[in-house]
């Protein structure tokens, strides 16, 4: 083949490692021996499912682990401490109350593809119909027509609790941020206060990206007591280097310890990027050949990275820059803010910063007015002010996402 054999030999050898099913940036985790932290959360998880009553809601920023931590520990609980079953709804813009259940209401009995029928039978017959559906009579001499309708109420949390209550499982609703209207998240709250009050063995954890709980349940008042919220935060370091060391050494790969700490710094407590990098780490050390995970092969990686990360953090990124005059003072400028330690930060803190970190001296009302410059814009903005003065990434993944994309202008690698 004159082009060589499109890369099929090294993706063979990327297979056969198995290195795809330890480092995986794009799905979840819901195996115990692939989960690394967050002890305190998930022992919370397991003792509200099992308190009577009790509910859970799991919010936190996209790419922290929400998804991770229900699975596992749903699995955990369901193979360990009871049984029952289990329905994962990953929640979009086109979905309703109504269709959020369909799959645990099918479960409970209900067929909900049954819409409508029309019995003919003959007078006094008394055709026998399945409970749930009413009767309309029209009675003629010798015949009568029924047209019966299922009494099917999808759409009422009353309704929908009622065939719940009795089974037992865990229901997960993810991605509850993309539901469209506040009256279906606040039905769901409903449902939840009429499965909590009837101390029923289904339970519900919803799970979606939030800064607080009230955005997910659209505020409804009466839900706090049974619906426990668990605001996850990023994964600490320790946890991140867990990970790295635990996979690389089931590759029987030997990172560099500089290697380790720059994926961790990078990662910036999102295990998104962990995995993410480590697989490129691993993939590029593979191919090689070589066990040995050097700063040469990680900075190979992390180009691969940038192309895999995702699309509208790259999007983000290059409509920024085209737009400004001078891409290159902003580039360092947006690589410094990402090394910031807080999430808010300051002109000032950057300023420090730009001298300690690449030895660059800025005058501060030039710097607050680049700053100020980065936050305007019709559409959605690399930056935004969330108080005077103060400034911030609008994705969180940012600054994860700027250390690997502008990594050949940081003269720390
Ligand atoms: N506790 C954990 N241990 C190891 N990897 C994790 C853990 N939590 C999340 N991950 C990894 O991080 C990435 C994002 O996790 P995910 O659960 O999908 O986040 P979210 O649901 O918050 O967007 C996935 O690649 C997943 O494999
Ligand atoms: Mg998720």
């Amino acid at each position: 083949m004159a082009n060589g054999d499109f890369g099929l030999s090294n993706e063979a050898a990327i297979i056969k490692s198995g290195i795809r099913e330890i480092f995986t940036p794009h799905i979840p985790v819901d195996e115990i021996s692939h989960f690394f932290g967050r002890e305190d959360e998930a022992t919370r998880l397991v003792s509200v499912i099992n308190s009577p009553g009790q509910h859970i809601l799991l919010y936190g920023d996209r790419g922290v682990g929400k998804t991770s931590l229900a699975k596992t520990t749903c699995k955990v609980i369901l193979q360990r401490l009871q049984r029952g079953l289990f329905f994962e709804k990953r929640c979009d813009s086109g979905d309703s109350f109504s269709s959020i259940f369909e799959e645990a209401l099918e479960a409970s009995g209900v067929d909900l593809s049954f819409k409508e029928e029309v019995h003919t039978h003959n007078d006094g017959g008394g055709a026998g119909l399945n409970a749930g559906i009413v009767k309309a009579s029209v009675s003629s001499k010798r015949e009568t027509k029924t047209t019966s309708a299922p009494n099917f109420k999808p759409e009422s949390p009353s309704w929908v609790a009622n065939q719940l209550k009795g089974l037992s499982g865990i229901m997960l609703i993810d991605e509850a941020d993309a539901i469209a209207l506040d009256s279906d998240k606040k039905k769901i709250a409903e449902l939840i206060k009429l499965l909590s009050d009837n101390n029923s063995n289904f339970k519900i954890i919803v799970v979606g990206i939030a800064t607080t709980g009230e955005e997910l349940t659209a505020g409804h008042p009466s839900v706090e007591r049974c619906l426990k919220e668990v605001s996850l935060q990023r994964m600490c370091d320790d946890d991140l280097k867990k990970l790295i060391l635990n996979g690389m050494h089931r590759l029987s790969l030997i990172p560099d310890n500089d290697v380790v700490d720059k994926i961790v710094d990078i990662s910036a407590g999102f295990p998104h990027f962990t995995h993410l990098i480590s697989l490129k780490c691993g993939e590029a050390a593979i191919i090689n050949k070589n066990k040995h995970v050097t700063v040469d092969v990680l900075k190979s990686a992390l180009n691969e990275a940038v192309k895999d990360s995702e699309g509208a953090l790259q999007r983000m990124l290059e409509s920024t820059l085209r737009a400004l005059n001078t891409p290159q003072e902003y580039k360092l400028l947006l690589l410094t803010a990402s090394y910031c330690n807080t999430p808010e930060f300051r002109s000032a803190e950057l300023r420090d910063k730009l001298m300690s970190k690449f030895g660059v001296e800025v005058d501060s009302k030039a710097l607050s007015r680049r700053l100020t410059k980065l936050t305007q814009g019709e559409k959605t903005t690399i930056l935004h002010k969330p108080a005077r003065g103060c400034f911030q990434f609008t994705d969180p993944r940012m600054p994860s996402f700027l250390k690997m994309a502008l990594n050949s202008d940081d003269n720390e690698l």
